[in-house]
């Protein structure tokens, strides 16, 4: 009976129609999503430390106005991907303990610190550039919730996308020394926004399962060689130089080849020991302490309104 129903999901979901919360699903159909919407909303929340870091020192009032609007819409980005969590059963303090004591994984990409003013251009260009090349993909994910959430997260970070772009082209376009904060920016930055993608598909446990149930529609290796293929001629664009002896253009395949990925780095890295997870942590975790009396004063509110409405 069981494999029936297993059967008739895999059709409908091949036949490309939407899982709705509702729907009979696999129990680790909905693990996975759990899984992987719960780590995609934590990156958001994360995501928003390293940059927030250069708020107060945004060099003029319209990159200060930009960057605020960008980091409040990593914020509502983790909420939307909270709540499409919650549509699957999972319970949203659950989540967030599993953050805040370390348990539960986010992206790598946010444990590298930024030293310099240049490393917010380059994370909207590079970082947000990554996310929006899984991201995209993920607008046509299987599980409704979440395809739709990716729609409107999309729009909102292909601004991003341009506004680290536009930085990065200030700088580059600037005085010989903004040109090398740019470049130092970038190479800081290019090899960690490679392995956002995840590990290689032959070394990604969860790959073939979630390509089957269309969770994911493009692999790993597939997605970064699509953000290589498009960010080296931006990089070209600007007269910054890809930090890759080894990357050359394949006539043949129409692709770029890269050099090697230092996979150490990526496992060190979300096992805890990257340069700022232990920091970033403890902010979320001040950060989360520091909103309990909001948290109290809204249940209080929804008490005291439950409590009229009995009346
Ligand atoms: N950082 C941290 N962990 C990672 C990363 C990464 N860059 N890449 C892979 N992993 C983890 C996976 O979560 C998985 O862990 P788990 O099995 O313990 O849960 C493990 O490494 C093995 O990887 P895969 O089998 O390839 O995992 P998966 O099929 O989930 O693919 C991917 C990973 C591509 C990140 C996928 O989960 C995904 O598309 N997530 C949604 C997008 C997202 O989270 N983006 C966050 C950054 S973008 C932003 O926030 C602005």
């Amino acid at each position: 009976k069981e494999m029936n129903l297993e059967e008739r999901f895999q059709q409908y979901v091949d036949a490309e129609n939407k899982v709705e919360p509702k729907d009979w699903m696999p129990e680790k159909y909905r693990k996975t999503l759990i899984r992987q919407i719960s780590q995609h909303a934590h990156s958001e929340v994360v995501g928003m430390l390293p940059e927030a870091n250069w708020i107060t020192r945004a060099p003029s009032l319209r990159r200060k106005v930009a960057l605020l609007a960008k980091v409040q819409d990593e914020a509502g980005h983790g909420l939307y991907l909270y709540s499409a969590a919650e549509t699957l059963a999972a319970d949203r303090m659950d989540m967030v303990e599993d953050l805040l004591s370390g348990k539960a994984k986010y992206s790598s990409i946010f444990n590298y610190p930024t030293p310099t003013w240049a490393d917010i251009g380059a994370i909207g260009w590079l970082v947000d550039g990554a996310a929006i090349a899984n991201q995209v993909m993920l607008c046509r994910t299987s599980y409704g919730p979440y395809a739709r959430a990716m729609v409107k997260i999309c729009k909102e970070e292909s601004f991003h996308q341009r506004q680290g772009y536009e930085i990065t082209m200030t700088l580059a376009q600037g005085s010989p020394v903004q040109k090398q904060m740019a470049q130092d920016a970038l190479n800081r930055w290019w090899w960690p926004s490679l392995m956002m993608f995840g590990p290689t598909d032959d070394a990604s446990p969860n790959s073939a399962q979630s390509m089957k149930w269309k969770i994911k529609r493009k692999s790993n290796d597939e997605l970064r060689q699509e953000f290589i293929d498009k960010t080296v001629p931006q990089a070209e664009f600007l007269g910054l130089t890809i930090p890759d002896k080894d990357l050359k253009w394949n006539e043949e395949t129409g692709h770029y080849e890269h050099g090697e990925i230092d996979w150490e780095e990526f496992y060190n890295v979300i096992k805890g020991n990257g340069k700022c997870n232990k920091q970033r942590l403890i902010a979320r975790n001040k950060a989360h302490d520091d909103g309990a009396w909001v948290r109290e004063a809204a249940n209080a509110y929804a008490e005291k309104e439950a409590e009229r409405r009995k009346k």
